[in-house]
């Protein structure tokens, strides 16, 4: 509580220059993790929780966002400043395929001229060079990664890589190619071979790196394989094998349908069917853990935003949402076979100072985190971004785009809604510290 309070107090005066917070305990001695029933523990067998943001890298420059604005190390600065333990990394699998191919695509100069345009891209590049000196146009995009990694484990911060997307562009959209698996982009084995080839790469080079997820927001699409849970059995536990075996110590995480609103069929332990009328018509499966060797690195994440029922009493809004998924964790429920740790992998609305009260959203959130005990990753850091693309907007890429969700301001100096920080993301904070 007191560390807490210093912190939002410190926010008006910070100055983003400041000395990062360094802490007496170096946290890659709580690496490896695991699991047990419904907990996330820590290597001397205590419960960890990951309070972390999320840093998209997954867009199409394929490097972590901001650093036109700002050194790395300033932004790495914001973790320990916000209270955070943890990020959560967003890559596509794009990366890792110009890894393999050997792509001359890869450097800085390219990946941000390619991006954004010879003009705009020349402008950008300069100043990318100009707050992070150590780069050179040559640099590579890994180098970049690697380079974050370095930071966010010199300043004590826990990585959670998130497979976000296999072609770099926004997630999500319903049939953008990038949804389910055999869609126009989503390329099972390049998948499978991306996260393997990202968890041996952490493991080898990133100390503080602990955990990946499989695929982030799995939804429906038309012209791709059955959308059935079984469907998501087969290639999910064939990834899960493929990331174990190049990584035995990483978490993995599984995420649900729907854009990972829903998961509970895990935990119930329920058949997992095919659809009738297509290649998995009749095929079944049961999700049960202790057929793997990789049975206590299993978590379970799941989504959350404001987009329905927005004035839902708590009541209401928690016990929807417990049917969602939060059997896994709750022992006293005869219906849960399995118990997982659940991981509550995206949340956030926006940072404008009034949004946090104008729905129950927040409070109700706040109160099923602080009743169930759920790690979380807020959606998300970034200020704005090198650029844009959602299918489905006029213009379709935007440059430069502000993000008014972000927890810093446009050109990542500053806390974009101290008032929002503070009824939000700090109580989410005290619902984990209580
Ligand atoms: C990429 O380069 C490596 C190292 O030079 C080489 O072993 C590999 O065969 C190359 N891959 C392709 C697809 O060209
Ligand atoms: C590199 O980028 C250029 C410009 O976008 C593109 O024309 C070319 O095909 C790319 N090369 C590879 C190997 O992907
Ligand atoms: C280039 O940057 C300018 C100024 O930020 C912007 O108005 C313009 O739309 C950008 N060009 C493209 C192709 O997005
Ligand atoms: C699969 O089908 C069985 C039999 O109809 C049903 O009981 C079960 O709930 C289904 N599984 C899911 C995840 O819907
Ligand atoms: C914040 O955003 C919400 C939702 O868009 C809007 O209703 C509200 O007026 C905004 N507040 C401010 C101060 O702009
Ligand atoms: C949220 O909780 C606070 C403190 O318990 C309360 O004062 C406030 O009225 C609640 N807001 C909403 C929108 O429910």
């Amino acid at each position: 509580m007191l560390y807490r309070n210093i912190l939002s107090g410190l926010w008006f005066g910070l100055s983003v220059s400041a000395a990062p917070t360094t802490s007496a305990r170096s946290v890659d001695s709580l690496l490896p993790l695991s699991t047990k029933g419904r907990d996330i523990l820590d290597s001397n067998g205590d419960v960890f929780h990951f309070k972390a943001t999320n840093w998209p890298g997954h867009q199409e420059a394929m490097i972590p966002e901001g650093l036109q604005h700002a050194s790395i190390e300033q932004i790495v600065s914001w973790f320990p400043k916000f209270g955070l333990n943890s990020v959560r990394l967003c890559f596509a699998i794009e990366m890792v395929d110009d890894i393999l191919s050997n792509n001359t695509n890869q450097t800085l100069e390219k990946s941000i001229l390619n991006a954004l345009g010879e003009a705009n891209g020349t402008i950008v590049l300069d100043q990318i060079l100009e707050k992070n000196p150590q780069f050179t146009k040559s640099t590579t995009r890994l180098e970049i990664w690697d380079a974050v990694a370095q930071e966010l484990t010199k300043q004590n911060v826990i990585i959670h890589l998130d497979n976000h997307v296999s072609k770099a562009f926004w997630c999500c959209g319903e049939n953008d190619g990038n949804g389910w698996f055999g869609e126009k982009y989503f390329d099972v084995e390049k998948w499978k071979r991306g996260l393997a080839w990202m968890a041996e790469h952490a493991k080898q080079n990133w100390p503080t790196f602990s955990s990946i997820g499989l695929r982030n927001e799995l939804r429906n699409a038309q012209n791709a394989e059955p959308v059935d849970w079984y469907t998501w059995y087969v290639h999910m536990t064939a990834a899960a094998e493929a990331v174990h075996e190049a990584n035995q110590d990483a978490l993995v995480f599984f995420s649900g349908l729907s854009y990972d609103t829903y998961i509970d069929p895990i935990p119930l332990g329920k058949t997992l069917n095919g659809t009738s009328g297509t290649a998995t018509e009749g095929k079944t499966a049961v999700f049960n853990p202790d057929d793997f060797a990789w049975k206590d690195k299993i978590v379970l994440e799941i989504h959350k935003y404001d987009f329905e029922a927005t004035q839902d009493n708590c009541d209401t809004f928690k016990s929807k949402w417990y049917s969602k998924g939060f059997q896994a964790l709750d022992a006293s429920n005869p219906q849960t076979k399995h118990l997982f740790p659940l991981v509550l992998s995206e949340w956030g609305f926006i940072q404008n100072g009034t949004y946090w009260k104008q729905t129950t959203y927040n409070n109700c959130t706040i109160e099923m985190v602080e009743d169930w005990q759920v790690s979380w990753m807020h959606w998300e850091l970034s200020g704005s971004f090198y650029l844009q693309t959602r299918p489905n907007r006029t213009p379709n890429t935007i440059q430069g785009l502000e993000e008014f969700w972000g927890l810093v301001n446009y050109d990542w100096s500053a806390v974009r809604s101290p008032i929002t920080v503070e009824n939000s993301l700090n109580k989410m904070i005290a619902a984990l510290d209580a």
